[in-house]
């Protein structure tokens, strides 16, 4: 009888393993060095919005404890760090001057983690875009994309020769479904057709800065990162598959089908009639540009019934803090079906993880659930390569728990914990257990290699 094979045997000695932040809910430092206002600056001051009446001022206070922060990043033995640049940091009005001690930071960071032997994955767009350019109409006006083509080459002429990967956007479809459909992130506004613009501005400008990058020479990995979802029947009945294919033409398709097949899915344009958006002559092309990798943000499934949408309480598989269910079968699901529709560039996994009760106790984190997703869901990534898909890489969501928009401070994603008072970092055992694994698969390559 053959035992399985360890799981950290599974994967390639060049796979990149890493911890995932953002600028906004880790850096705090919001009102220093000349740092300018972003909307999400701006949306924490409106009463109602954030389940804790929190805000970004202060969050992990990691603009001032860059150093110790990037050694306990080291600490865990990853080999890459993917964060994300606060545009109004670096150029405050979203156009114009750039602010020299913002790009101080991003550059000490990046040489730091270089020293450390770590790979800089950078963001360019987690969302914090300069209220600035929001007063002038953000995502809504093509203008922006201009703006974040010039905010793309300042960073790139700034720190390129020492990049790894640039990722253009974090999930569009927050940004465009969340922050302008529904209204609960930032900018808050509520409309379809707004909503559904600012998803095309996000993808037309991220192929407009990835062809800029490429033209001044830039030897960084480009793409972009989209949260996807497996939709799932809630039966076998005609009416709930049809419906489940819908949502996944709608929610998934939208964004992948012009990425690599240059067009939006008809059957949703017809739907969306005057709701669709302007689309000018060459954006498709933009779009459609071919990119390095596929960033793949994957937390969960959706059931899909005919009535909509099925309750997730209703399914009886166990659920995070968020209320998400934990379905790692659903990674492996969706990574198929990536390969299926498409000819894929390499795929990261750019972010998963789960938010957890996380009581630290006698100077411990105990947490087991989290441990076992990161578990599961690495072994479900790896079934998916196993089936031909190119995986490159998976990275933790989150290196430590900050900021979760909407939900403030409450909602603890991190495989260190922080404690908010006094800014105290705590290995959870989630994160020992990370680091062990790394380690493991360190040695898997070194006995091969030896053998
Ligand atoms: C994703 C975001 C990330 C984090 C996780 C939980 O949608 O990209 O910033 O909030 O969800």
């Amino acid at each position: 009888m053959s035992l399985p094979e360890p799981l950290a045997c599974r994967f390639p000695d060049d796979f990149i393993w890493a911890v995932a932040t953002s600028s906004f809910q880790i850096e705090g430092a919001a009102r220093e060095d000349g740092k300018g206002e972003s909307i999400w600056d701006r949306f924490c001051t409106v009463p109602g919005v954030i389940a804790d009446a929190s805000n970004g001022d202060v969050a992990c206070d990691h603009y001032h404890r860059l150093n110790s922060d990037l050694d306990l990043i080291a600490s865990l033995g990853v080999n890459a760090y993917r964060f994300s640049v606060s545009w109004p940091r670096v150029q405050p009005a979203g156009k114009g001057a750039w602010n020299e001690k913002g790009l101080d930071f991003y550059e000490r960071l990046v040489d730091g983690l270089l020293a450390r032997g770590i790979k800089p994955h950078l963001t360019l767009n987690h969302w914090d875009l300069p209220q600035a350019l929001q007063d002038e109409g953000g995502w809504t006006e093509r203008a922006t994309m201009d703006r974040f083509v010039d905010y793309a080459l300042g960073m790139h002429q700034r720190l390129g020769d020492r990049l790894t990967a640039i990722t253009t956007h974090n999930e569009p479809w927050v940004i465009a479904v969340l922050g302008h459909e529904q209204g609960i992130f930032a900018p808050g506004i509520k409309n379809r057709k707004t909503a559904l613009q600012v998803a095309h501005h996000l993808l037309v400008s991220h192929g407009m800065a990835v062809q800029a990058l490429r033209a001044e020479g830039c030897t960084a990995d480009l793409g972009i990162v989209l949260n996807l979802s497996p939709m799932v029947p809630a039966t076998d009945s005609a009416e709930d598959l049809q419906a489940a294919q819908k949502a996944d033409t709608a929610g998934r398709r939208w964004y992948t089908d012009p990425l690599f097949l240059g067009h939006y899915p008809q059957s949703v344009l017809d739907e969306l009639g005057a709701d669709a958006p302007v689309v000018h002559p060459g954006d498709m092309a933009y779009i459609a540009t071919p990119i390095d990798y596929l960033g793949v943000n994957y937390y969960t499934r959706q059931v899909i019934s005919a009535s909509g949408p099925v309750d997730t309480k209703a399914t009886g598989l166990p659920l995070t803090e968020m209320g998400w269910e934990i379905y790692a079968q659903g990674l492996t699901d969706l990574l198929l079906l990536l390969h299926k529709d498409y000819k894929l560039p390499a795929v990261l996994i750019t972010e998963n993880g789960g938010a957890f009760k996380d009581p630290l106790t006698q100077g411990q984190v105990h947490d087991a659930d989290r441990t076992d997703y990161l578990r599961t869901h690495i072994a479900a990534m790896a079934d998916a390569m196993d089936q031909g898909v190119p995986m490159a890489g998976y990275m933790v969501w989150s290196l430590m728990d900050n900021f979760e928009w909407s939900s403030g401070y409450a909602k603890r994603f991190g495989i260190v914990h922080v404690d908010y008072a006094t800014q105290r970092r705590t290995l959870k055992d989630s994160a020992l257990w990370y680091r062990d694994f790394l380690a493991a698969c360190r040695n898997a390559h070194l006995a091969a290699v030896a053998a």
